[in-house]
């Protein structure tokens, strides 16, 4: 490949297809003989700003430890990704080193000597509630922990409610876009990284934190409280198509919909929660067709034609993370009126 041939390939970070596109992650500013090289060697080609996903690999460390331990030929198949929340480390064991888990997870607890539990993801996430199981593979036996993230504190338990290290931009993302004296509705808050970032960050919000899983809400209190956010934030547990029928319609500015699963279900029901001059929709959704971005963008265009709102203005969409080969959770930020 050029970009790898001309020296300019930054091999940190994934490559990645989007439709008809391919993102090359470059390590440095093209020079003008790379220039040459490029006009001379392909029909078509843009440079651009994108976000890649960080390339995992296993740490030479990893490696190193595991070498007399495992058979040579399962030592590519070690776990690339490593996620951290709080105190616990989470990978992904694929079946041929199954056999091997806890030779893998003590050698993590080796390495990594802030970590005092190492989980091994044994389903995939799942329900209404969007948890998934886990077995511990080394260290303390347990699933709760308290994570830093952007400076407010969190405490959660993996097991029982929702959270992601992996959406940690987006929350800083969605934060920085809130205003002083809005109201915020977060539809589907789990343990709270939206809302209480939000009003960590600014004065005089009103924020409702709604979810259905009496556990995140248990733990969304619990967090409201270790980051003195209690005038700001208030929880609420309960199906937020009640909960925003009962209480909240035409009081919001901006509306949360963290779902990507079942979001676009919940389009109408964002713009009841919108105050009548309209506001902000921030809509998640997973896909995993060609064209993501326009794909989500006309899935909530589509939505949004189904209520009594109009769509003014796209502001935004981008790919949030790959979920898996060719899935991608992608949000849309939208301007209602
Ligand atoms: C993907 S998690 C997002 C959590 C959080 N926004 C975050 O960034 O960590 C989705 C959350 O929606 C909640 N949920 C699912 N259906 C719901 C409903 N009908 N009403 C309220 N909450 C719901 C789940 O319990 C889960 O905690």
């Amino acid at each position: 490949m050029l970009a790898r041939k001309l020296n300019l390939l930054n091999r940190g970070f994934r490559i990645q297809r989007l439709g008809d596109h391919l993102y090359i992650p470059l390590s440095r500013k093209p020079l003008r003989a790379d220039l040459k090289e490029f006009k001379s060697n392909l029909l078509e080609y843009e440079f651009t700003t994108h976000r890649f996903s960080e390339r995992a690999k296993p740490t030479l460390k990893q490696v190193d430890m595991l070498e007399d331990k495992l058979p040579p030929h399962l030592l590519a198949s070690l776990p690339h990704a490593v996620d951290f929340v709080g105190d616990i480390a989470i990978v992904e064991i694929p079946p041929e080193l199954g056999n091997y888990k806890r030779i893998i997870g003590e050698a993590m607890l080796s390495i990594h000597k802030r970590v005092s539990t190492v989980l091994a993801k044994s389903s995939a996430v799942g329900g209404v509630y969007r948890v998934r199981k886990f077995e511990v593979i080394a260290g303390a036996d347990k699933t709760k922990t308290v994570h830093k993230e952007h400076g407010c504190v969190f405490h959660v338990n993996l097991a029982k409610a929702y959270f992601s290290p992996r959406l940690s931009y987006e929350h800083s993302r969605i934060a920085a876009q809130a205003k002083q004296g809005e109201t915020v509705i977060d539809m589907f808050a789990g343990v709270g990284p939206f809302s209480i970032l939000i009003a960590k960050k600014c004065v005089n919000v009103k924020i409702y934190a709604i979810d259905v899983n009496p556990d995140a809400v248990h733990y969304l209190k619990r967090n409201i409280r270790a980051n003195n956010v209690e005038a700001k934030v208030t929880s609420i547990l309960g199906d937020v198509r009640q909960v925003i029928k009962g209480k909240l319609k035409g009081v919001a500015n901006r509306v949360i919909m963290n779902l990507p699963e079942k979001a676009i279900e919940y389009v109408d029901l964002a713009c009841e929660a919108l105050q009548k001059e309209g506001g902000i929709i921030h809509y998640y959704e997973f896909t995993s067709v060609p064209n993501p971005l326009e794909a989500a963008k006309n899935r909530f265009n589509e939505a949004m034609k189904q209520t009594s709102r109009s769509l003014e203005k796209i502001l935004l969409a981008r790919i949030v993370r790959a979920t898996a080969p060719y899935t991608w959770q992608v949000v849309v930020d939208a301007e209602i009126r």
